[in-house]
């Protein structure tokens, strides 16, 4: 492989790779503003120069370039030695910081961005500790381009990222460079604002505290925002993303980079559409039909009541017919396995379901690769996988020939009349109402044990009620579109009482006298997936979110 050095590192790199690309990828940092991996490179910041020596291709000897060079638009070759540290190179980036920030307003204690900003880092590394303009600032607009985000000129530093995400990404051209010079901004054509399915993305790409998200417009300081790496849990993407919280609330979810998946983007549905994890609808407290509401000042006894209840109407349901389950797509592969286990355990003959699978249109892929999945559910391949493999290990599983042993939705309602199964375990944990009329019309007339997230017409139907958590509050992984199954980690606790389908499932099996473990454990899940004929990917084919590298802060804290 051929080499160069940069800042006086050794580093390998493949033909076509530009500077700026070999060291980010060595761990050695470039100022940048206007690159990123993902757009064209116009090189108008011009923070990344550098001064640059190559051999000369006659002689061998190392000739230095006359002029600074951009590293963002200049390819890495052979034997070039590169430094972003020369007097001559520091003197640039100190003269670009200055020029960006003339106009500036310097309103870090008000903006969004503070604490995660490249104009303060690039200050604090690059910059001067004080002005020299004495001038007055031109004053910019604040302006609404979008349903999602604000524009704030005068913080912006015109590097046009967000201009290229719409003409190279998304080809909707929404946003435009006005004017020249010293006026010039960036704004929307007149009357067609910032419209498109993945409009949010300019927030994560802009540079400074220009482009802001309305949803998150001053709630929360960045640096009190833990993050958790996830898994998009609305559509059937798989996207990769990073859920933001504090004290148990999250504030917002951004993408997180896998090229081989959603590259730097996620929709807005994905990033918006977590808002019910949070709704004053959760249902947030077990509830037995006949009883009194309990007392939410003893959740415990509550669990124990209704566990016990639940118990009781799935035993006496597979002891007089056949019991059913039907396993929401919104799962995850370990909440359909212990579930799928429980009740195989009690009727290894059950019907066995998956819920309805959500569309809207059709898939759609940008030019840029992303694509935009119709289907609305992040693992419907998963919990059906997971079930159809416990279904086949069960050797005193009687199935009618020809029968499968796990349907749709559609085929589900059917198989409860054909298989007499009077009882039925249902989850839900969908963000909108999904109960269609026929499965509501079929279930109304069953006993019913219901877990569930929010409120459906089923509530009223069903004899018990157990409210589970989402995939934020909980561990596990999803398959995605494309076959692909990946983890994801738990971000916050599950809201007031609820409980993991995971959880629930391992409670009941306790209660059944089955023999489970105490608590839920998502890679131990997995372990005992993997014996299961057909499972063995959860353990050797599962991507895991990279370990996240430390960084520790080189600010000096001074005792005041
Ligand atoms: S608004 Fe942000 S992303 Fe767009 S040009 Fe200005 S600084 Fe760059
Ligand atoms: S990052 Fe190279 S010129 Fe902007």
């Amino acid at each position: 492989m051929p080499h160069l050095t940069i800042n006086g590192v050794p580093l390998e790199f493949t033909k076509g790779q530009s500077i700026i690309d070999v060291a980010l990828q060595g761990g050695i940092e470039i100022p940048h503003y206007c690159y990123h991996p993902g757009l064209s490179v116009p090189a108008n910041c011009r923070i990344c120069l550098a001064e640059i020596s190559q051999p000369n291709p006659k002689s061998g000897q190392l000739e230095k370039i006359p002029k600074l060079m951009p590293t963002c638009h200049t390819p890495a070759a052979e034997g070039m030695v590169v430094t972003t540290e020369s007097p001559k190179a520091v003197a640039n980036q100190k003269a670009v910081m200055e020029f960006l920030l003339i106009n500036h307003p310097v309103d870090c204690a008000v903006c969004d961005q503070a604490g995660e900003c490249h104009l303060q880092d690039y200050s604090y590394e690059y910059g001067r500790s004080h002005s020299r303009f004495q001038e007055d600032k031109i004053k910019n607009p604040k302006k609404d381009v979008g349903e999602h985000v604000l524009l704030y000129s005068d913080r912006c530093i015109m590097c046009t990222r967000c201009v290229r995400f719409t003409k190279e990404v998304t080809q909707t051209h929404e946003l435009m460079v006005e004017g020249r010079g010293g006026t010039e901004m960036i704004d929307v054509f007149p009357g067609k604002g910032l419209d498109n399915e993945l409009s949010g993305n300019v927030v994560d790409l802009c540079p400074v505290g220009a482009l802001l998200d309305k949803d998150f417009l001053f709630q929360q300081r960045v640096w009190f925002l833990k993050k958790t790496p996830s898994i998009d849990g609305i559509t059937a993407s798989g996207d990769n993303i990073s859920v933001e919280h504090n004290e148990g609330t999250v504030y917002r979810v951004k993408p997180r980079t896998n090229l081989e998946v959603n590259q730097w983007w996620i929709t807005d549905e994905v990033r918006y559409g977590w808002k019910f994890v949070h709704s004053e609808q959760r249902l947030t407290m077990p509830v037995v039909r006949g009883k009194p509401a309990f007392d939410r000042e003893d959740p415990s006894e509550a669990w124990q009541t209704s566990l016990a209840r639940a118990v009781e109407v799935l035993q006496a349901g597979a002891r007089s017919g056949r019991l059913a389950a039907l396993i929401s797509p919104m799962l995850s592969c370990e909440d359909a396995f212990l579930l799928g286990r429980f009740v195989l355990g009690l009727d290894p003959s059950a019907v066995l379901g998956v819920g309805p699978v959500p569309r809207s249109g059709q898939d759609r892929t940008l030019a840029g690769g992303f694509t935009i999945h119709a289907e609305k559910a992040p693992n419907a391949r998963g919990v059906r996988r997971v079930l159809e493999a416990l279904a086949a290990s069960q050797p005193a599983r009687k199935m009618p020939a020809g029968a499968a042993h796990v349907t749709d939705a559609e085929g589900f309602v059917a198989a409860l009349t054909t298989a007499g199964a009077g009882t039925v375990l249902v989850t839900g944990n969908y963000p909108s109402a999904w109960v269609t009329e026929p499965m509501g019309a079929a279930l109304a007339t069953r006993r019913l044990v219901l877990i569930d997230t929010l409120p459906t017409r089923l509530n009223s139907h069903a004899e018990v009620l157990l409210p589970s958590a989402t995939w934020i509050e909980k561990a596990g992984c999803f398959e995605n579109a494309r076959g692909r199954l990946q983890s994801f980690e738990r971000a916050i606790l599950p809201i007031d009482f609820a409980k993991s389908e995971a959880q629930i499932a391992l409670e009941l099996g306790a209660r059944a006298g089955q023999s489970v473990d105490d608590a839920f454990d998502a890679a131990r899940t997995r372990t005992q997936m993997a014996q299961v004929k057909g499972l063995e990917a959860f353990v050797s084919q599962v991507c895991h979110p990279p370990v996240a590298a430390g960084r520790a802060s080189d600010m000096v804290t001074a005792d005041l």
